[in-house]
């Protein structure tokens, strides 16, 4: 019984520990969807992005410019700050911002667009 439990103890923090290097870059991100196959709520999306968040966030990488590169983003376990990408999740930091993130004014059809288009990165 004592080995059992030791060996989940040791064994389980690595695994976690591997999976947290393959998200942060090791194995490569799911690709994004083509823009030739977006919808026109996707085309839309990216449009709002290109005027809202483009300047601060990279759509095709993880690097960062003024905030994280956003690829992969709904693809992944959890956004930078750790918090999964759920569309609410996702919401709440485009609309009220988070620490050097500025919140983003959007209709309700501009956020849909937008939170559409993060889901192709
Ligand atoms: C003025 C620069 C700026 C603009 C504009 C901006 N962001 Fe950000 N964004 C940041 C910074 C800086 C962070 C990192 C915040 C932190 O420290 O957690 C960030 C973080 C994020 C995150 C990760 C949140 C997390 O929980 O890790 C997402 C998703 C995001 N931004 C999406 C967007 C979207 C979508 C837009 C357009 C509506 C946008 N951002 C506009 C600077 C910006």
């Amino acid at each position: 019984m004592r080995t059992r439990i030791s060996f989940a103890a040791y064994v389980l923090p690595i695994c976690a520990a591997g999976l947290a290097v393959g998200l942060a870059g090791c194995r490569p991100l799911p690709p994004s969807k083509p823009e030739s196959q977006f919808t026109v709520e996707e085309a839309r999306g990216a449009q709002v992005y290109r005027q809202k968040c483009a300047k601060c966030h990279y759509p095709t990488t993880t690097h960062p410019l003024n905030g994280p590169g956003l690829q992969a983003l709904t693809k992944v376990k959890a956004m930078p700050s750790g918090a999964p990408p759920t569309d609410e999740r996702m919401t709440q930091v485009i609309l009220h911002g988070r620490s050097m993130m500025p919140a983003t004014q959007l209709t309700d059809d501009q956020l849909s667009d937008l939170l559409a288009y993060l889901h192709t990165l």
